[in-house]
């Protein structure tokens, strides 16, 4: 079967870079970080989660970006060209997740373009509370879902380059611009410090649970976009002489920043407007109803400000939409020998469909995200740090290859092969358990 013939390439080392943190940067960094770090220690889990970025998400990050690009091939040929047909299963286990986080993915972001407009052409939203509702449960949300990812389709039809590339160096600096005017004017709220505060205040006593622990890890490598295959699609874009330690520091590092500096921006806005009591509530829903509150409590600013965060929130949600695609779409140009545009009309068409239960049920979206964003990539995540720390031939030399020489290669190879997958077989037996209590509470 063919796999190198035509394939695309990165034009510059930034459109790499950017293309990455795009796909890592989304609702993750916007809502689930900050909400995270405010319930569970403060600056204590900043600490914690940059241990975890450290003890697991660089590892992995580096394991897909050396199996993508050593074997220039999508997830399925690649792991079968490093570990043999037995590995194929892990790829595509990879597409699976892909696919499914796809298709309620498309459903989120439909939401997120109803109030960015709302925001831009209704004066914002008044009663969150009741628009919430109104929208998940109407047609809307179907119309939406299919709007946003034929949005992604047209872009990954257009390639790696003139697609992907060339919409990640547009889209990615108008949402830092974004998220860091609005932490700027979130600074000057008056009760700016309560929110600094309560998003901040240091507690350790909270990191010293199993709980909290496979929170942040679980937290840092769903935020890296690790465990289904997105980097590694990624990087098999890359060229040989890539420095593959140096990119993952910066695509981590960037991913960081806007996870922390969301918080800063959220929690006086919040805390300002006296709703902290409900940020208790970790699902989509609160991101939809607290903020809106918070936005229509600053009065005609609120308007603006709510344009801007939903907006930024919608390029976050479109550019990891991008790399889901991206995963099962190349995986069908290489294993069905489809031409692009018909590998990503298609995918794009089954997550489609498979969004429409999630986009009708909004319970049937949770279940998908528990077995698909939650299991799935941590059990991704699980094999391929086994397969590249224990089997893959060749991986230092892989690792190594455009970047200087030096001890963090036995270092990557050590974490690689005992602490990531301890660590991440702990989150696996917590993550196995709440999303067990998450779907029994469904019924
Ligand atoms: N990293 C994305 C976020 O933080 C989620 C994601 C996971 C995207 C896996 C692609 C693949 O929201």
């Amino acid at each position: 079967m063919q796999t190198t013939v035509e394939r695309g390439q990165w034009g510059s080392r930034l459109g790499f870079v950017l293309a990455a943190v795009g796909s890592a940067v989304g609702l993750g960094n916007m809502w689930r970080f900050p909400y995270l770090t405010a319930e569970a220690g403060g600056a204590a889990f900043v600490f914690l989660y940059i241990v975890m970025v450290v003890l697991v998400g660089l590892p992995i990050l580096l394991a897909e970006f050396s199996v993508g690009r050593g074997s220039k091939r999508s997830p399925i040929q690649a792991l079968e060209h490093f570990g043999g047909a037995s590995w194929r299963p892990l790829g595509y286990l990879f597409v699976i997740a892909g696919f499914v986080i796809l298709s309620y993915y498309g459903v989120i972001a439909g939401w997120v373009i109803r109030y960015t407009v709302d925001y831009l052409f209704a004066g914002g939203i008044a009663e969150a509370g009741s628009t919430f509702t109104a929208y998940h449960t109407s047609a809307w949300a179907v119309v939406l879902h299919l709007l946003f990812i034929s949005v992604a389709v047209v872009i990954v039809m257009g390639g790696v380059q003139a697609g992907i590339e060339r919409a990640s160096l547009i889209l990615m600096p108008i949402l830092f611009i974004i998220v860091a005017v609005l932490a700027i004017y979130a600074a000057f709220l008056e009760g700016a410090a309560g929110g600094y505060s309560f998003y901040l205040a240091v507690d350790f006593s909270e990191l010293l649970s199993f709980e909290v622990f496979s929170m942040a890890a679980g937290q840092a490598f769903f935020s890296l976009s690790l465990g289904m295959g997105a980097m590694l699609t990624y990087s098999s874009y890359l060229r040989k002489d890539e420095n593959l330690p140096r990119e993952s520091i910066t695509i981590a590092g960037t991913d960081f920043l806007v996870a922390f500096v969301a918080g800063l921006m959220i929690f006086p806005l919040i805390f300002a407007l006296g709703l902290v009591g409900d940020v208790g509530e970790s699902t989509v829903g609160a991101l939809f109803i607290t903020l809106p509150e918070a936005f229509a409590a600053l009065g005609g600013a609120g308007q603006i400000v709510g344009f801007l965060f939903f907006s930024a929130l919608l390029v976050g949600a479109l550019t990891s939409a991008i790399s889901l695609l991206e995963v099962v779409t190349s995986s069908a140009i290489d294993s069905l020998n489809w031409p692009r545009k018909k590998a990503a009309v298609l995918a794009g068409g089954a997550a489609a469909l498979l969004g429409v239960p999630s986009a009708i049920n909004i319970d049937i979206l949770t279940l998908f995200d528990e077995i698909a964003g939650q299991v799935l990539l941590v059990l991704g995540a699980l094999l391929i740090s086994i397969f590249v720390g224990w089997l893959m031939p060749g991986a230092e030399e892989e690792v190594s290859r455009g970047a200087s020489p030096g001890p963090w290669v036995q270092g990557w190879r050590f974490l690689l092969r005992y602490v990531a997958p301890v660590l991440l077989a702990i989150v696996l037996v917590y993550q196995l358990i709440s999303s067990y209590q998450e779907i029994v509470g469904l019924f």
